[in-house]
C-alpha cells in the first residue's frame, strides 16, 4: 500500500470543526492578535484566547512569573479586559482569522460563569467555550471548582444552561484521580474536556527567605508536568467517550502525538509559545510528517491508538 501523499488533518472536538488537531492552551498566545506579528495564526486549528471574567481584572502584584527546572510558574492571576472588552477589542480582528475562536471564561461564582458564557454566546467567531475551573469559588468558602466533583458538575451545568456553544471544562491536575471528574463533567453536559491546567507550585528565594511570587503560589507549566498530564489524559480517555483537547509540557510534535496516543483528539501548546512562538506550526508539521512516516491515513487514527 502507498502511503498517502497529504493525510487528513482535520478534526471535529465537540461540535468545533479545526483543519488540524494543534490549538494553542490559555494564557499562553495573548488573544491571539499579538502573536499574528510572529506567525501565520490561520493555520493553526483554533485559537484558544486568555481567561475571560465578567468585568476587567487587574490580575496578581508583581512578581507573578518565574523560570524553574523544567518549566515555569505563574501568578498572572487571569489578568483580562472583561467579557466586554475582549468582544469590543479583539473579536473583530480574531474573526478576520477564519481560524475557531476558543473563549476560555472564569468566574468567582456560579452566576458569574453563567453570565460570561451567556454574554459570549451569540457572538459571531466564537466556537466555544472552555471553562477554568481551577478558580475560587468565593461563595462557598473559597475552594476551588475543580477539585470537588459535585463543584465541577456544578458549574458545568450552569454554563450549559447558558449556552448552546459547545462547553469545554478544562480540568485540572492537582486531583486524586481523573476518572470522577471527567465523568461529572460529562454528565452535566460537557461536549469535550480539555487537561491539563497547571499544577499548584511554589518558589522560595533562600537568600531572602521569602517567596518568589508576589502571590506565594502559583501554577508549574512546561516540560516538568508534560508526564503527569499524559497520564491524566490516559485516564479520562478511559473513563469517557468525548473529545479531548490535551495539553501540557508540549515542545514539538512528540509530546503531542503522545498525546494523541492516549487518547486526545487535539492538543495545545503552552509554554513552549513564550520560547518559542512558531512551535504549535512545527507541531502540525511533525504531526503530519508522522502520519505520512506510519502509513495513516488520517490524524483520528492516532488518537486512543495505544498498544497494551
Ligand atoms: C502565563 C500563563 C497563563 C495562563 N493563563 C491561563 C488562563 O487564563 N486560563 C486557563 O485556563 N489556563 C491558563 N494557563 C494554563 C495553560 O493554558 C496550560 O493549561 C498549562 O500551562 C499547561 O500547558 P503547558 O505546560 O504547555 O504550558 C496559563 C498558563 C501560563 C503559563
Amino acid at each position: 500500500m502507498n502511503a498517502p501523499v497529504t493525510p487528513e488533518m482535520a478534526v471535529n472536538v465537540g461540535g468545533i470543526a479545526m483543519r488540524n488537531p494543534v490549538t494553542v492552551a490559555s494564557g499562553t498566545f495573548g488573544y491571539g492578535v499579538e502573536y499574528a506579528e510572529w506567525i501565520d495564526v490561520r493555520r493553526l486549528g483554533a485559537i484558544t484566547v486568555k481567561g475571560i471574567r465578567l468585568e476587567a481584572w487587574p490580575g496578581n502584584p508583581l512578581p507573578r512569573h518565574v523560570e524553574v527546572p523544567g518549566g515555569m510558574i505563574n501568578a498572572i492571576g487571569l489578568q483580562g479586559p472583561g467579557v466586554a472588552g475582549f468582544i469590543g477589542q479583539y473579536m473583530p480582528r480574531l474573526r478576520e482569522f477564519g481560524v475557531p475562536v476558543i473563549v476560555n471564561i472564569w468566574g468567582t461564582s456560579l452566576d458569574e460563569y453563567a453570565e460570561v458564557a451567556a454574554r459570549l454566546s451569540d457572538v459571531p467567531g466564537v466556537s466555544a467555550l472552555e471553562i477554568n475551573v481551577s478558580c475560587p469559588n468565593v461563595k462557598a468558602g473559597g475552594a476551588s471548582f475543580g477539585t470537588d466533583p459535585a463543584a465541577l458538575a456544578s458549574v458545568v451545568a450552569a454554563v450549559r444552561r447558558r449556552t448552546k456553544l459547545p462547553v469545554i471544562p478544562k480540568l485540572a491536575p492537582n486531583v486524586p484521580a481523573m476518572g470522577p471528574f471527567a465523568r461529572a463533567a460529562v454528565e452535566a453536559g460537557a461536549d469535550a474536556l480539555s487537561l491539563t491546567n497547571t499544577i499548584p507550585a511554589m518558589a522560595i528565594d533562600i537568600e531572602t527567605r521569602r517567596p518568589v511570587l508576589a502571590n506565594r503560589i502559583g501554577g508549574l507549566s512546561g516540560a516538568a508536568i508534560h508526564h503527569v498530564a499524559l497520564k491524566h489524559v490516559y485516564d479520562a480517555a478511559q473513563a469517557v467517550k468525548v473529545p479531548i483537547i490535551a495539553m501540557g509540557g508540549i515542545f514539538g510534535a512528540r509530546e503531542a502525538i503522545a498525546f494523541l496516543i492516549a487518547g486526545a483528539t487535539a492538543v495545545a501548546v503552552g509554554t513552549a509559545n513564550f520560547i518559542d512562538p512558531t512551535t504549535p506550526l512545527r507541531v502540525i508539521d511533525g504531526i503530519r510528517d508522522y502520519l505520512i512516516r506510519h502509513r495513516m491515513a488520517s490524524v483520528s487514527e492516532l488518537t486512543g491508538s495505544l498498544q497494551t
